[in-house]
């Protein structure tokens, strides 16, 4: 298969792509809620750009860099999602601030304080978004301290407090649908529950941002929610699957490699390791490190550069052989390649740069 590729690459079926948009983009459109999708999974300026064509009123992202990478190619609304802190980074955003439309996330007094500082300094205004922890237990403000850390953030001279926002990512611990779908609901009322309770303290909350794509269908239905934040769903991959969000032929990305060595009959070995397809464990229970397409067979162990598949009974692999392997979390996949090919109809088309791959910083 995809004969002219050389292997390890990293290809995206861009009819199934495209369906996954426009059904997110639907979804949205149905709920009455602006779609912001987090652009860390994909990395690139073309599909930010169907995302927009589809809707999308702006992207998301996870580092300052991300959001430069996206303003250099012409995305004018971002927000970085994520606690941004530094009066180094706070400078960054004062120049992004000047040819784009940009917010930022913050779940403290002390990290807005170093943003407001260079804001405030420079004449201008930030807007900014307070996290909320709605389960994750990894960033983000409990909601009953909402209202007195929204407060004092609020007051600060060089911010603006225009909202709040969640990623209910404890959801990839939900062992069934029904499991993910009431993580889903309670992300989506306690952020109504939280905007409701600030604006009664005078806080003009605008946007209540909710985002996850397990729990974006049901979420983002909740009375009260104005914007939804899913990332992954443009590709998904094998955790969506075993998390019952998608099925196997919703999945865009994969991995294609070669059989390099077949040294047992029970164990085969590709040239994508841990380099390609990360070290990511499957969630919400572990299992190896992809599936290799058509076959029961995993790939049960990786080092650097090699993925070594624990071969299914009933599965045959031999020396030269090329297979497709769907990785288990498609988001750090892509910060690892330089380029993804598309595809379409079993037929290669063009690659596509990832110009946010890497940016860390
Ligand atoms: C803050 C934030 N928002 C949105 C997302 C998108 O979530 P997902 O990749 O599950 O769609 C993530 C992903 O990690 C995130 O960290």
């Amino acid at each position: 298969v995809f004969a002219e590729l050389e292997t390890p690459a990293v290809l995206v079926d861009v009819d199934v792509l495209d369906r996954n948009l426009t059904g997110m983009a639907e979804r949205a459109r149905a709920a009455g809620v602006r779609l912001r999708p987090h652009a860390k999974t994909h990395k690139t300026a073309q599909v930010a750009g169907r995302q927009r064509a589809a809707g999308a009123t702006g992207l998301s992202v996870a580092k300052t860099g991300e959001a430069e990478a996206f303003a250099d190619a012409g995305f004018d609304d971002l927000f970085v999602a994520y606690p941004v802190v530094g009066a180094d980074k706070g400078r960054r955003l004062l120049a992004l601030h000047d040819r784009i439309r940009l917010a930022v996330g913050a779940d403290s007094v002390e990290g807005a304080e170093t943003l407001a500082r260079v804001f405030a300094g420079a004449g201008r205004t930030l807007d900014v978004v307070l996290k909320i922890d709605v389960g994750l237990h990894r960033v983000g403000v409990l909601p009953e301290h909402a209202a007195a850390v929204a407060r004092q953030i609020a007051d600060q001279p060089g911010l603006r407090l225009t909202g709040i926002f969640t990623h209910a990512g404890h959801a990839y611990g939900g062992q069934t649908p029904d499991a993910v779908a009431a993580v889903a609901r309670d992300e989506g009322r306690t952020m109504a529950t939280v905007a409701e309770a600030l604006r009664a303290a005078g806080l003009p909350i605008a946007t209540v941002s909710v985002g996850s794509t397990p729990t974006a269908r049901d979420s983002m239905v909740v009375p009260g929610v104005t914007e939804c934040r899913p990332g992954n769903y443009v590709f998904h991959d094998r955790t969506q699957v075993a998390l019952g969000t998608c099925r196997l032929e919703d999945c865009a990305l994969t991995v294609l490699a070669t059989v390099v060595s077949v040294p047992a009959d029970s164990r085969a070995v590709v040239d994508a390791g841990s380099k390609v397809l990360s070290s990511d464990p499957l969630r919400p229970r572990p299992d190896g490190h992809g599936l290799v397409l058509g076959t029961r067979t995993t790939v049960a162990r990786l080092s650097e550069e090699h993925g070594v598949l624990e071969v299914a009974p009933g599965d045959r692999f031999r020396v030269g052989e090329r297979v497709l392997i769907l990785p288990n979390h498609a988001c750090v996949v892509t910060n690892l390649q330089d380029r993804i090919w598309t595809v379409s109809g079993g037929q290669v088309l063009e690659p596509w740069s990832l110009i946010a791959r890497g940016r860390v910083q």
